[in-house]
């Protein structure tokens, strides 16, 4: 498509139905149609999904699909799983669906299978993890490995970590897993500092195997391993690389055998399914990081397959285009009403602002709307003393995805019908609201005088109308986790693809990247070249002397 999406006419009749929908209240749409909770519901892969409480009704779905039609939806989602170049501007295929391909359907890139690839990596991180985890591998000293620390950043990072993070129950204390990700020589520091360098593995984790920051790390964990084992032979020991650039990994001193691959079909932000999982693996278990795998393969199945009005991506994917594109919403919020997936909106961060945080279409063209939202978020119940006043009495519209398990790991005296008595108490209170009558209605019950119920009534209003998806699983497991992370995955596609825009690039993180590099060396050698604005240069010039006093 070269025109931009808001010119055609599905865009256009989408304006005007917007306009119809005004004045519509959710709490009226559920009154007067008693089906309605019934009929906007999905079930895949042990998700369940309800999104009845949106301010849609069957016809907003019907001229959403009319717009994903005229976006060729099916068409994109089917050339992504046939594994087509559709990340155009660096000319590679997108096929994270491969490495979670439990079925072995070929799935070719330029005219070769990957599956067979993608077999042996995870053929490799099984003997492998199977080794530390028995004891069997050792360190310099030939004892066994009790931490594990994975030096990486961005997806090197983040989705590793919140998958660890997310399933602490299946974890043991026998091999604990840490993260380093921040250049910041305190995150490197204070990790290392309870550990023992005999007993610690590093995982270097990196896509390019030239970033910064986990190159930086990298080489200072070298060193602290270096002073107390003495002799370089540890090294082998010690450090395993997952790149996909074998070169770099051998110049840095990791032997090629102690390195597990991937391909530049995988994007970083969409890369934990791969070898980047491995501390998942080392965490759980490599049968658990499987179920992983078939979880997010149960999900892509349903994905590939099922109609676009009953396929859960497709549907939040635009119910998230019609807020961001019709209603004005910029930020969407994610409140797992979970602590074990307490990271989950951070990791949803990176994957769904550096995918859709885009301005140009695939062919180059400036866009007229919106794009990527914001997407935020903390922990329920954390979160409702800390931000949800505005979400219900603010002045925007913040769509938000309330994500809980109907049974907890943790099932401590009632915490956990508390904490979910709060999800549905929360659904219920941003759809319904509080009119000004009730509000008022409500403290003259409560003996309140008349005139200070009337000056506080506005206050105690609440508008209600505030859109919500509640997602539910039966049990936060490898394998609801794997289908939960592989649907945020294909909305962000299925979102980009109606925008039109390429979401599996990056390069709005390269100029800061740049810029970097030479005020390094500028920091270096203590002076400040003439290329910067007068505020950076001053700024610059404080430090220098900073350092120096
Ligand atoms: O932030 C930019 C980025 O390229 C991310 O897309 C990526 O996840 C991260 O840096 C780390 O890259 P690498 O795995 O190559 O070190």
């Amino acid at each position: 498509m070269t025109s931009l999406i808001s010119q055609t006419p599905a865009w256009q009749a989408l304006e005007q139905h917007r306009q119809e929908m005004q004045d519509v209240a959710m709490r009226d749409l559920f009154a007067s149609d008693p089906g309605r909770a019934d009929r906007m519901r999905l079930s895949v892969a042990g998700l369940r999904l309800d999104y009845s409480k949106n301010l849609a009704t069957p016809q907003t779905l019907a001229l959403l699909l009319d717009l994903s039609d005229t976006a060729d939806l099916s068409g994109w989602i089917a050339r992504m799983f046939a594994g087509e170049p559709i990340n155009n501007t660096e000319e590679r295929a997108v096929l994270h669906v491969a490495l979670r391909n439990r079925s072995n359907r070929p799935i070719q890139v330029d005219g070769q299978d990957v599956m067979p690839g993608v077999n042996r990596v995870l053929e490799r991180l099984e003997s492998f993890v199977g080794l530390v985890r028995s004891g069997a591998w050792k360190g310099f000293q030939g004892q066994s490995i009790r931490d594990v620390v994975n030096i990486g950043i961005g997806g090197s990072n983040l989705g590793p970590k919140m998958v660890c993070t997310a399933l602490g129950a299946y974890g043991s204390n026998d091999l604990r897993v840490h993260f380093v990700s921040n250049v910041d020589g305190t995150h490197l520091l204070e990790t290392l500092n309870d550990l023992d360098p005999a007993r610690t593995l590093f995982i270097v984790a990196s896509k390019t195997f030239t970033t910064q920051e986990t190159m930086t790390n990298a080489t200072s964990a070298r060193d602290w391993l270096l002073a107390a084992a003495r002799d370089p032979a540890a090294v082998a020991k010690h450090f395993v690389a997952v790149s996909t650039n074998a070169e770099k990994v051998s110049a840095f001193g990791i032997d090629t055998r102690n390195m597990f691959g991937f391909w530049d079909w995988v994007g970083g932000r969409y890369s934990l399914w791969s070898a980047i999982g491995l501390p998942i693996a080392l965490a759980v278990g490599y049968e658990r990081f499987v179920e992983l795998l078939e979880g997010a393969f149960a999900m892509d199945e349903h994905f590939r397959t099922a109609p676009p009005a009953e396929n859960m991506p497709v549907v939040l994917g635009l119910l998230g285009v019609w807020y961001a594109n019709f209603w004005g919403a910029r930020t969407h919020a994610v409140l797992p009403y979970d602590q074990y997936l307490r990271l989950l909106p951070a990791y949803l961060q990176q994957g769904d602002m550096e995918s859709n945080g885009k301005g140009v279409t695939r062919d180059g063209v400036v866009v007229d709307y919106t794009t990527g939202p914001v997407v935020w978020g903390e922990p329920g119940t954390d979160g409702q003393h800390a931000f949800y006043q505005l979400i219900h009495q603010g002045t925007q519209l913040i769509p938000a995805d309330f994500i809980g398990a109907i049974k907890s790991h943790n099932e401590l005296g009632d915490h956990h019908l508390k904490l979910m008595a709060n999800f549905f108490a929360q659904t219920e209170a941003l759809m319904r609201g509080r009119t000004t009558e009730e509000a008022l209605a409500e403290m003259l019950s409560a003996g309140v005088p008349k005139e200070r119920a009337q000056f506080l009534a506005h206050h105690r209003t609440f508008p209600g109308n505030r859109p919500t998806n509640s997602i539910l699983m039966e049990r936060l497991t490898p394998f609801t986790l794997g289908a939960l992370i592989a649907l945020y995955e294909h909305r962000i596609f299925v979102q980009g693809v109606l925008w039109g825009i390429n979401s599996f690039d990056q390069w709005g993180v390269e100029l800061g990247k740049q810029l970097a590099g030479v005020i390094l060396e500028e920091l270096r050698v203590g002076r400040v070249g003439g290329d910067h604005d007068a505020s950076t240069r001053t700024l610059l010039n404080d430090f220098i002397q900073g350092r120096r006093a």
